[in-house]
């Protein structure tokens, strides 16, 4: 498998792909590879001549020094998962490859959107997630980008950002991948003790009692039921919203459609997740 290290590298093969008239798949990714990963890739694979995985453990993202430091870094285990996949190549840079200081970059105002949510709780966060990402995205130049929908609002700030660069890259949204138990599928879980892995459940199955009740109780109320489940559970909340799937707006009423986010944390690791809820209205 191909792991290119430099930006040079990848515009040689940027260009090769070009002249093959390869249709480029890109799938970013911060690596400890885990299934929810590997189904973007299989769904860039099917929809691609090529795909890139990038592997990068970007530090403008984290808003606390603790965080980046106890994020997983597994590279050798990332490639032995991709190894048998023939179309897929890596870009595994460093900082100072990823960030050389002559390329030019003016940051994207981020609006509403980023300053509600994971923007008021990470401060810097999302600036991080836009710097890396439009580094990434005018150096690979790809057809198609696969994010995961976990990440609900990175994804809908990743979908502003190729607007407002003007990429015309078609971005694609993926249903988030669950273990067994319902837990959304993180690099944080691996991060779990065995008694926080336990209780961590507690917040896909908050959310899964939203979607439940979504248009039959009053909204206040579900709100609190959900949060009783993660609190019982030994977990602390940071936020627990019900939100407009298009603005992030905190919903006071149900509407058709709403997204419920939350974050919290486990013990010292933070998880995130959402679920789309269809009012029965
Ligand atoms: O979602 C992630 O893993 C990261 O935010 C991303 C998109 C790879 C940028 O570092």
């Amino acid at each position: 498998m191909q792991t290119f290290v430099t930006r040079e590298e990848i515009f040689i093969w940027r260009e090769q792909q070009q002249a093959e008239q390869k249709q480029i798949g890109f799938v970013p990714t911060m690596g400890a590879l885990h299934q929810g990963h590997l189904s973007l890739v299989e769904q860039a694979c099917k929809e691609n001549d090529i795909v890139l995985v990038s592997i990068f453990v970007n530090p403008k993202q984290f808003n606390q020094s603790a965080d980046l430091q106890s994020y997983p870094r597994m590279l050798s285990a990332d490639l032995a998962l991709l190894h048998h996949l023939s179309n897929v190549v890596i870009f595994a840079p460093d900082e100072h490859e990823m960030y050389p200081a002559h390329i030019p970059y003016s940051p994207m105002p981020l609006g509403k959107i980023g300053q509600l949510l994971e923007g008021a709780h990470r401060p810097g966060h999302f600036e991080g997630v836009v710097h890396v990402v439009h580094h990434l995205f005018a150096l690979i130049q790809p057809h198609r980008a696969y994010f995961g929908q976990k990440d609900f609002q990175q994804l809908a700030i990743i979908r502003s950002l190729n607007e407002y660069y003007g990429f015309g890259i078609n971005i694609i949204g993926c249903e988030t991948i669950r273990e067994s138990d319902g837990l959304a599928m993180s690099s944080r879980n691996l991060r779990l003790t065995h008694d926080q892995r336990q209780n961590a459940v507690s917040i896909s199955k908050a959310i899964t009692l939203i979607k439940n009740r979504c248009g039959l109780d009053p909204i206040e109320e579900v709100k609190q039921a959900a949060r009783y489940i993660i609190e019982q559970a030994g977990l602390a909340i940071d936020y627990l919203e019900i939100v407009d799937p298009t603005t992030l707006e905190k919903c006071t009423e149900w509407q058709q459609l709403q997204v419920c986010c939350v974050a919290a944390f486990c013990g010292e690791v933070r998880l995130i997740d959402n679920m789309l809820c269809e009012s029965v209205l």
